[in-house]
Formats: structure tokens, C-alpha cells, sequence
């Protein structure tokens, strides 16, 4: 599977794709081979023999979709941090997760791989398998390559949100950059046993114990069932504010290499089991060398793409990466909670114009109106006319409109000349029709 772990972590079923790395070893695109040096947002690196970047994945570097007003995968980031601020909250009615969505997703092997105990000769290491700038730096390609630190900062409670790199094909599910939600909560024994009569007793920590299907061998079996409850209902309750009170969901067990146990959860959709997350109890190890010695957690990872193509119906993961207005102004909605259904759009390209007039002053102005005369003169080559700004100058006290319109054609491409005739001409219409000044 792709955006998390089958493949990526899961040693069983990575023998499958032995065929698929095979063939993608040959396809080995390069940057300028004779320079020794590549600038990447704005910081010099040094190339070597295993630089494997190519132009085209640069370009994806700093495109922060999942931070772009109005974007399908930023609707849904704030769905999922708008979930976690309202379930968790300190006494003092704060929320108890903080959000990092904007760290480099440049960064170390260390980062990526050692700091999370990934072993040496793991098979997601593999130059195969990742974007490497150089042989100590590659695009992140988990945003789990962040927690080490985050958590050696102090912090017990937070969400990492951004791109991920991951050599593969490409096609309708496949992309070699997608976005992920990682998270990880980390708890002391007060905390966990303040409702519990006889707390003396329990401890999180027991010596010498040994490490189980259940656990590892540092945790008391006590501790780790009520962290597995609480991140099984936090999951579970995130997978029903997304698809639905109604949804079914089941929990499969896994191998990550920086937890244990370790589950991943499906849900039912459309029909089919769809793998939505990994999650685990974080290996005790890592919080030690973290800081957090006195502290249990556990943390989870989940691709946004897969979601979002679900849930608003996104039938191809390029569309993501599209600067089309067709596609991307069917997702600007305020309340990202809106309901949408993805409708598609022709293939050939769109051309939007902006027009811009001051109202009447008499208040006989409707936007209804101007809608139509657009369609009268447009047809159907009008696919959308968004009011894409209105204001009220404060001297004058004038209003006016400023409108975006998509002309698309539905059986050709439309040449811009075309489009700023018909253009001009509902400019012209409207100015006579509807009494507005063109500005
Ligand atoms: N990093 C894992 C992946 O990309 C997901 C994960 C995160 C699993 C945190 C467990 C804990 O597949």
C-alpha cells in the first residue's frame, strides 16, 4: 500500500514490491550532474553519489498545499486539528495539542531513520526507496522524522503536518509527494491514574519484564491497555467526525519499527476496506533518549490524500497538485466541515477573467442578475463565476464587486482572444443593463 506502511515498515508484505523497485531503479531521473551543488529553499547542499532528487519533485518543494486557503487537503487538516483542540483540553480549557505544519521537509538520515530506531539495513533506507539530496540528507518521508525532536523540546502533545517524498509510480492513487498528519501524546502515571482508587499500586514501568504481542517489555500491561483504549477511541471517534457517525471501522496489527504494538485502522467506504492510519505505543526508547523518561505515549501517522479522494470524491491524486480553477473552486467553502462532492470537470483548459464595478447607489443591484447576463451572453462555456471580493470605500461610500469568471469549454480548448471578446462584451452588457461603472 502507499502513503504509510505495508510496504514502507511492514517487512511481510515489502517482498511484494521487490518487482516494483526493480524496475524503478532504472528510471533514475538527475539533476545537473556536473555541479556538486543543489539549492533547495533558499539553503546550499552538496551533491553526491547518492543524489537522487529530480527537477520535477524540486518543484514540489514549497507548494505547502495543506496550508493553501481553500485546498481540499488544507479543509481537511482543519478538520483533524479542530477535532483534536476540542477533545483535549488542559484544566484550564487550552488545548493541549499544539500544530507544526510549516517544518522544513528537508532533513537527516538520523532524523528519518536512527532517531526512530529504524535498523540499518532496514528496506525503506534504500536509495530506491527515498528522495536523498545527499547521502546524509533526503525529503522526509515520514513525517514521524520530526517526533524525536519535537518531543526533545519538551512538548508532550502535538500534530506534524506536511509534504512527504517517497520514490514510486505515479498514477491515479500513486504520487511521489503526499501529505500526512502524524501525532503523538505523551503521558505521566499521575496523569493517567488520577481516577484511580488504588493508584499507589500501578506504576507504568516494571523491571525486567518481557516484551509480549501485548507489549513491550519496560510497561506494565495496565498502562499499556489504557493507552491503547485512549488512542483506539481517539482514532475511532476522528474516523467518525470524517466519514460519519455510522462508519465501521476495524483495527489490523502491524509492525512499525518505532512502535509497539502497533495497529493500523481501516475503514469501510464506498464499499471497500480502506487503510486510514498507523498508530502505535511509542517504543520506550525514544523517549528516553528524548528527555521523557517518566512519561508513556503513543503517536499515529495518516496519509491525507487517501482521505480526502473518499471523502470528497477526488477520483485522480494529481487533481491535488492542479492550479485549475474548475477544480480548485469547488472547494472554497469557509466551514471546512461543508459537505462536497467532487463533481468532474472537462479536460479541456479553463481561462478566468476578473471584472470589477461599483454598484448602483439606489440598492438595485443583485448579483442574480449579473449571473444571468453572464449565461445570456456566455452559455455554456461559463463554469463559474465567483464573487471573489466585495468592499465598501469608506470616503465615497461606494460598493463594489469584483467577480472571477472560468470560461471552459466542454469539446475544445478556448483561445484567450475568444474569451476576452465574450468577456468584453458582458462587461459592456452589464455597464448598460444593470447601471454598475466598470472599474
Ligand atoms: N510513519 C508511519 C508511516 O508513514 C506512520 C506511523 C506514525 C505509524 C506514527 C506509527 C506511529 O507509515
Amino acid at each position: 500500500m502507499w502513503y504509510t506502511t505495508r510496504c514502507y515498515f511492514c517487512k511481510k508484505t515489502f517482498v511484494n514490491n521487490v518487482n516494483t523497485i526493480c524496475r524503478r531503479t532504472s528510471t533514475v531521473a538527475n539533476v545537473d550532474k556536473n555541479s556538486n551543488e543543489l539549492v533547495l529553499l533558499g539553503q546550499k547542499y552538496a551533491t553526491d553519489d547518492w543524489t537522487n532528487v529530480t527537477p520535477s519533485i524540486i518543484t514540489k518543494l514549497g507548494r505547502n498545499l495543506h496550508v493553501k486557503q481553500y485546498h481540499p487537503l488544507s479543509l481537511l487538516r482543519q478538520r483533524i486539528v479542530n477535532y483534536f483542540y476540542g477533545q483535549f483540553r488542559s484544566k484550564s480549557g487550552t488545548p493541549s495539542f499544539s500544530i507544526y505544519d510549516n517544518i522544513c521537509p528537508i532533513v537527516t538520515v538520523s532524523q528519518n531513520f536512527d532517531s526512530l530506531l529504524v535498523p540499518k539495513d532496514h528496506p525503506s533506507r534504500k536509495k530506491t526507496d527515498c528522495y536523498f539530496i545527499n547521502q546524509d540528507t533526503l525529503l522526509r518521508a515520514h513525517m514521524t522524522a520530526h517526533q524525536a525532536e519535537l518531543i526533545s523540546m519538551g512538548l508532550n502533545n502535538f500534530l506534524v503536518i506536511g509534504d512527504v517524498y517517497r520514490r514510486d509510480e505515479i498514477d491515479s492513487t500513486h504520487y511521489p509527494v503526499f501529505h500526512q498528519v502524524d501525532a503523538v501524546r505523551l503521558r505521566t502515571s499521575d496523569e493517567i491514574f488520577c481516577n484511580v482508587n488504588d493508584s499507589e499500586s500501578l506504576k507504568l514501568f516494571e523491571h525486567r519484564g518481557i516484551e509480549s504481542a501485548e507489549k513491550q517489555g519496560c510497561h506494565t500491561l495496565e498502562v499499556v491497555k489504557i493507552m491503547e483504549q485512549e488512542l483506539k477511541n481517539t482514532l475511532i471517534s476522528l474516523a467518525q467526525v470524517i466519514f460519519g457517525k455510522d462508519v465501521r471501522c476495524r483495527w489490523i496489527d502491524q509492525y512499525f519499527p518505532f512502535t509497539h504494538p502497533s495497529w493500523e485502522l481501516e475503514v469501510f467506504y464506498n464499499d471497500k476496506w480502506l487503510e486510514i492510519l498507523g498508530c502505535g505505543i511509542m517504543r520506550q526508547e525514544i523517549l528516553q533518549k528524548s528527555g521523557a523518561v517518566d512519561r508513556i505515549g503513543w503517536a499515529f501517522g495518516l496519509g491525507l490524500e487517501r482521505l480526502a479522494m473518499c471523502l470528497y470524491n477526488i477520483p485522480d491524486i494529481r487533481l491535488f497538485w492542479s492550479n485549475d480553477a474548475g477544480f480548485l473552486n469547488q472547494f472554497k467553502v469557509d466551514n471546512p466541515n461543508a459537505h462536497i462532492q467532487y463533481k468532474p470537470i472537462s479536460i479541456y483548459p479553463s481561462c478566468t477573467n476578473d471584472i470589477s464595478f461599483w454598484l448602483p447607489q439606489d440598492g438595485s443591484y443583485s448579483s442574480q442578475d449579473f449571473y444571468d447576463i453572464v449565461r445570456e451572453i456566455g452559455g455554456d462555456i461559463i463554469e463559474q463565476i465567483l464573487l471573489k471580493d466585495e468592499f465598501t470605500h469608506p470616503k465615497i461610500q461606494k460598493t463594489s464587486h469584483c467577480y472571477s469568471i472560468v470560461y471552459r469549454h466542454m469539446e475544445r480548448t478556448l483561445t484567450q482572444r475568444t474569451v476576452n471578446e465574450i468577456h468584453n462584451q458582458i462587461g459592456k452588457t452589464v455597464a448598460a443593463k444593470l447601471n454598475v461603472i466598470i472599474r
